[in-house]
Order: structure tokens, then C-alpha cells, then sequence
């Protein structure tokens, strides 16, 4: 049994997490920019642990040089997601990556996003929004920036604010400033806790920036009383198993809390992260679960209702894709 023809909604990706490796090659050799070392021999993305992923992601990046780039770059994450049946995708967007965080150059990196999107929308059969994120290990600083592109630019196609980045750097309320900015714009939020952070990350991240969803949250899983607390709140987990088993962030699939989570009666949805980067689809993601946990088709539709209930898109497009 394969899950890739099931309409399927996801709500955590980056957008340059989901470079197909070969697309990265090709900028690479067009800009003739030197990227040894991102790849591995069989031309999958070469790197150790956590942190040496995200320099490996970095160093993919550079060869995305302006907006253009960012176009292709949306049309070929987009057609292959629709391949695997996802008819509505979210995706981090960071300002630092397109522009530097200058507003006047995150609006032309921004039209050129929402044109691939338009167009992916009408070629593919697939709606993306996208969520501006500040990059938590460029620091606070920068996360302000990254903040006021969000809150300018939040209309039909940004429709959130985020962060992502190295975890365990500085505490949530380091980055309160730059949440409560975009919470004032009338954004929703949602931040990345409790992938690297124990259960204390996930509640500091609550309290202080005063999310609607968790990026990952699976260590909430050590504290039975926040566990209490996330499923009553309401918050919602964007969970990544296939991301966490591929980076031993979580013990193995059968280990995975995502069935304890869902039990105890959290909201939980399940999103690739960065596909090539961890080896997974969306169909990998539902075949697994289906393998591991005995999910059937029922668990999947209650799934993919929780994702497109929690969606930071506007109700019209709810709708559409409903
Ligand atoms: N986690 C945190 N930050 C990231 C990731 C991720 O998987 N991908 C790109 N930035
Ligand atoms: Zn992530």
C-alpha cells in the first residue's frame, strides 16, 4: 500500500530545505559557484549532525542569488510535493536568505515567489503560502528585520511569522520583540521547539512568544503536565517524524511520540522539513505511519482535516482545498 495518490496537507517546510539536490547542482554550475562539500558522491546532501546541516543548507543557499533563482526555485519544490499529493503546502520563508533583510528586496523576492506559486497553483494542482521565519542562530538582531518584512508584507500569500534555525541558541523570550511585532500586524505564529529543546523549550516558547503552533514540539512528550496543557490550549505540533529519525533527534519510528502525542489528545500534523535533506516525501511520511502505528485511511483523513484546520491561510482558500 502507497499513500503518494492521497491529497495530503503540510504545513512545516523550508522553502530551500526542499531543493531537489540536482537543482542546486545546476545553479551551481551555471553561476560557476564551488559547493564541494554539500554533496555527497551518490549526489544526495552531505553533512554530520544538526548543526553542520544547517552550514551544508547555507552553502546550498548561496548559489540562490536573486529573485529569478528563487522562481525556478518554487516551480520545481512544487511540482514534485504535487507529485506526492499535497495540494496545499506551507513554506518558511527568511527574509535573510532573500534580500538580507532589506524590506525593498524581500517585496521583489516576494513577487517572484508569488508568481511561481500563481503559476504552480494552475500547472500542478497545488496552493503554497508562505511563513516569513527569522533565523534563530543570526540572533535577535536580526530576527527584528525579519519581523517588520513579515508585518509589511502579511496579506494572501505571507500569512504568518516564524522562526527556525539552531534551537538552543538564546532563550524564546530573546526573540519576543520580533514576535510581539508580528502578533501586533495580526499575524499568526508558530515557532521551532522542542526538536533539540526539552519540554522546558517547548513551555518557554508558549509562554513568551505565544504561539498558535509548535515547529517539531515531539520532547514535549517528557512532561506529562505540559502534554496536558498543549492539548487543552489547543496548540498545534507540526510534527516531522521522518525528520526526526533521519537526524536521531527522536529514537526510531517505532519509538517516535507522535502516536503518544495524538493519544493524549494533542493536535498533531505531520510535514517532510526538508525532503532531499532527510531522505523523506510525504508518501514516505504515510507509508511509515501506516507501517509503524497501523494509521488506515480514516487516521489520515482526521489528519490531514487537524492540518488544514490550523492552516494560517485565509478561509476562502480553507475552502477551496477542502
Ligand atoms: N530545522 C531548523 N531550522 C531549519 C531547518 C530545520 O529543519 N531547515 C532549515 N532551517
Ligand atoms: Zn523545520
Amino acid at each position: 500500500m502507497t499513500y503518494k495518490s492521497m491529497p495530503k496537507v503540510e504545513l512545516h517546510t523550508h522553502l530551500e530545505g526542499c531543493a531537489p539536490p540536482s537543482f542546486i547542482r545546476g545553479l551551481a554550475k551555471e553561476k560557476s559557484i564551488d559547493i564541494s562539500g554539500v554533496f555527497n558522491k551518490d549526489g544526495t546532501y552531505a553533512y554530520r549532525d544538526f548543526d553542520n546541516f544547517l552550514q551544508v543548507y547555507e552553502a546550498a543557499c548561496t548559489t540562490l542569488q536573486g529573485p529569478q533563482d528563487f522562481y525556478r526555485l518554487v516551480k520545481a519544490v512544487l511540482q514534485e510535493s504535487a507529485a506526492h499529493g499535497v495540494v496545499y503546502q506551507e513554506t518558511f520563508l527568511s527574509p535573510d536568505f532573500c534580500g538580507g533583510g532589506d524590506l525593498a528586496a524581500w517585496r521583489d523576492y516576494l513577487a517572484a515567489l508569488e508568481t511561481a506559486a500563481a503559476e504552480a497553483e494552475v500547472e500542478f494542482g497545488i496552493t503554497l503560502k508562505g511563513i516569513v521565519t527569522c533565523i534563530r542562530h543570526f540572533g535577535p538582531d536580526a530576527a527584528k528585520p525579519a519581523a517588520i518584512c513579515a508585518a509589511e508584507t502579511f496579506g494572501d500569500f505571507i500569512t504568518g511569522f516564524g522562526m527556525a534555525g539552531g534551537e538552543m541558541v538564546g532563550r524564546p523570550n530573546d526573540y519576543a520583540y520580533a514576535f510581539d511585532m508580528a502578533r501586533e500586524a495580526g499575524m499568526p505564529l508558530t515557532c521551532h521547539a522542542g526538536e533539540w529543546g526539552g519540554a522546558d523549550m517547548v513551555a518557554d516558547t508558549i509562554t513568551d512568544l505565544k504561539v498558535q503552533r509548535i515547529g517539531h514540539g515531539v520532547n514535549a512528550i517528557h512532561d506529562p503536565k505540559l502534554v496536558a496543557q498543549i492539548a487543552d490550549s489547543g496548540i498545534v505540533l507540526e510534527v516531522c517524524p521522518g525528520s526526526n529519525v533521519f537526524l536521531k533527534a527522536t529514537g526510531d519510528w517505532a519509538d517516535h511520540p507522535i502516536q503518544k502525542l495524538r493519544d493524549a489528545g494533542i493536535k498533531v500534523t505531520v510535514s517532510t522539513d526538508d525532503p532531499p535533506f532527510f531522505g523523506t516525501t510525504m508518501t514516505d511520511e504515510f507509508d511509515m505511519l501506516a507501517a509503524t502505528f497501523d494509521w488506515d485511511s480514516d487516521d489520515f483523513k482526521a489528519l490531514n482535516q487537524t492540518a488544514l484546520d490550523a492552516a494560517f491561510c485565509d478561509p476562502t482558500t480553507r475552502a477551496k482545498i477542502a
